[in-house]
């Protein structure tokens, strides 16, 4: 393995480790725009040009590899000129449009001018290349050309990840544009992954431009919800509100990319639908409740069903969008209920998929309810068969909309005498509810989900619910708490800590060890849980 000095600190690397990449590893920062570690290289920019002994010319740094005994220097005098001179380069024809400009905060143009160059231009402003501005080029993007610095980026992630190939150069010298390919919409359900790559503000959100200045923005954590891959993204928030979804890098799940309509699906999260405090049903319509009592009258109801008609009679339909946490502590209410279990795992019929990402389960969580030995869908049918013959006294429905989901359901829910909805929205079957509780997102709560590969993944709380809702986790853990007389488990990773101990499937695992990137379940063989009635299908 070669060894290589860079800026006085030696650092052993792989072989094919290029001077960019070792310099990362050191936390040495060497400017860059056309490299980016997802893609091929091109070595356009020159913006990463350092000085290497021995050799008589500057070198790109993404571009050469490290051989043994290699001396850089990312500072000397002569990659400062040379980095001062890319960027007048870049500069002479890019427009004076940093104060309303949306990358602004999050552009490379503005931070290395800060930090690598620093100097007038020297370029008459009427002598400026005009180009187009502002030109939607898709649903999801909008294009400046004017600001691009014609690194690539985007054309090889069309090129290379999409293969629809709809950006290129055209034209020539300092008239080269970036633009759409004759007749093409850049709409591969991919196209939002080019604004993040594009270093400048030449690529742009449609969704998120001019909504917020990045700098007001939090980021936390999380995973995507929309489909079972699981993908790895950053929530960005402030005061309550959730602004965009981008990917955040996991080699074992989706590398540097998301999908659009994962991307996009911070919308639902916060529809006009949200429940946003526990409600009973009136006289005519639902009236506000407390936790409290909501909570104490639906326990004591279930549980007097439950002992007046025996074992069944109380059935509990899990949902797919359930968190890990989250089924272990409905099947320890329904061990406590001797209640009928079902899993829910519902997706479009026309739900879109292929083989990069895209899942077409369109649940998160499908894998958990298996691991978790909860039987799914076929025994949806038989418990529904039930209710309408007037054999299910009770019904607790986990984000799930068995109206909108399953024909035949509304006789079947409008036939039994106790419904509990547990929900984040007012959804269809809600109608036929008696009581509704109300409960956050997985960006308004910590947990777990595990993705189609049986990998564990954590989410975590990036915004509050809405109104009184309330933690998933936590709403199940008091009813439980009511039913079987023990204190509720008092935080999310002490349900996970619980389910673990309980679970061969997630045995080993918590939320340490899970990190950032999650940590796979056991193999499909374990599945089986021990629960005091193993779940009673
Ligand atoms: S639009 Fe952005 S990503 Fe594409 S070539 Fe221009 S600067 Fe690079
Ligand atoms: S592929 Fe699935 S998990 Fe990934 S971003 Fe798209 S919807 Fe979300
Ligand atoms: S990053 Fe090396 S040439 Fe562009």
């Amino acid at each position: 393995m070669p060894t290589v000095e860079i800026d006085g600190r030696k650092l052993e690397v792989e072989d094919g480790t290029t001077v960019i990449q070792a310099a990362e590893r050191l936390g040495i920062e060497v400017p860059h725009y056309c490299w980016h570690p997802g893609l091929s290289i091109a070595g356009n920019c020159r913006m990463c040009m350092v000085e290497i002994e021995k050799l008589p010319r500057l070198q790109i740094a993404c571009n050469t590899r490290v051989t043994d005994g290699m001396v850089v220097h990312t500072t000397s005098e002569k990659t400062k000129v040379a980095q001062k001179a890319v960027l007048e380069f870049l500069l002479i024809n890019h427009p004076i449009d940093c104060p309303v400009c949306d990358q602004a905060g999050e552009c490379k143009l503005q931070e290395y001018y800060m930090d690598y160059d620093r100097q007038r231009s020297r370029f008459p402003l009427p002598e400026k290349v005009r180009k187009k501005k502002a030109k939607p080029i898709g649903p999801l993007v909008v294009l400046d050309q004017e600001r691009c610095v014609l690194c690539s980026r985007c054309i090889r992630f069309l090129d290379e990840v999409t293969h629809t190939s709809e950006l290129g150069f055209y034209q020539r010298g300092d008239h080269v544009d970036l633009d759409i390919a004759p007749g093409k919409v850049l709409d591969n359900p991919y196209s939002g992954n080019v604004v993040d790559i594009c270093p400048v503000g030449a690529l742009t959100s449609r969704d998120f431009r001019f909504r917020a200045r990045v700098w007001y923005l939090e980021r936390t954590e999380s995973v995507c919800g929309a489909c079972a891959n699981g993908c790895n993204i950053e929530i960005y928030h402030r005061e309550g509100r959730i602004y965009r979804f981008q990917p955040r890098l996991n080699p074992a799940v989706n590398h540097y990319w998301m999908c659009d309509e994962g991307r996009l699906s911070y919308r639902e999260l916060q529809s006009e639908g949200r429940l946003t405090h526990p409600l009973v049903r009136g006289e005519d319509e639902f009236v506000r409740s407390t936790w409290a009592s909501a909570l104490q009258a639906a326990a004591g109801r279930l549980r007097d069903l439950a002992r007046a008609h025996g074992a069944g009679a109380v059935g509990i339909v899990v949902s797919a969008r359930a968190s890990n946490e989250e089924i272990y502590l409905l099947r320890r209410i329904g061990a406590a209920l001797d209640a009928r279990m079902v899993g829910v795992a519902w997706s479009p019929p026309d739900a879109s998929h292929d083989d990069f990402l895209i899942k077409a389960d369109k649940n998160p969580n499908t894998y958990g309810l298996r691991l978790q030995g909860l039987p799914l869908d076929g025994t949806l049918d038989a418990l529904l068969t039930a209710a309408e013959r007037g054999e299910l006294h009770a019904l607790v429905l986990h984000r799930s909309d068995l109206t909108a989901w399953r024909q035949g359901a509304r006789a079947a829910l409008e036939r039994i005498p106790c419904l509990l909805v547990i929900d984040s929205d007012q959804r269809e079957s809600a109608e036929f509810a008696d009581t509704l509780l109300p409960v956050g997102t997985h960006a308004e709560s910590d947990g777990t989900f595990t993705n189609h590969a049986g990998r564990v993944q954590r989410f975590r709380t990036a915004v509050a619910p809405p109104g009184e809702a309330r933690p998933g986790w936590q709403v199940l853990g008091e009813l439980l708490a009511l039913l079987i007389g023990e204190p509720a488990c008092a935080t999310a990773e002490a349900a996970f800590a619980a389910l673990a101990t309980e679970c061969p499937s997630f045995r080993g695992l918590s939320y340490a060890e899970l990190g950032g990137e999650g940590r796979p379940a056991a193999a499909r063989a374990t599945l089986r849980v021990d629960l005091p009635n193993g779940g009673r299908p």
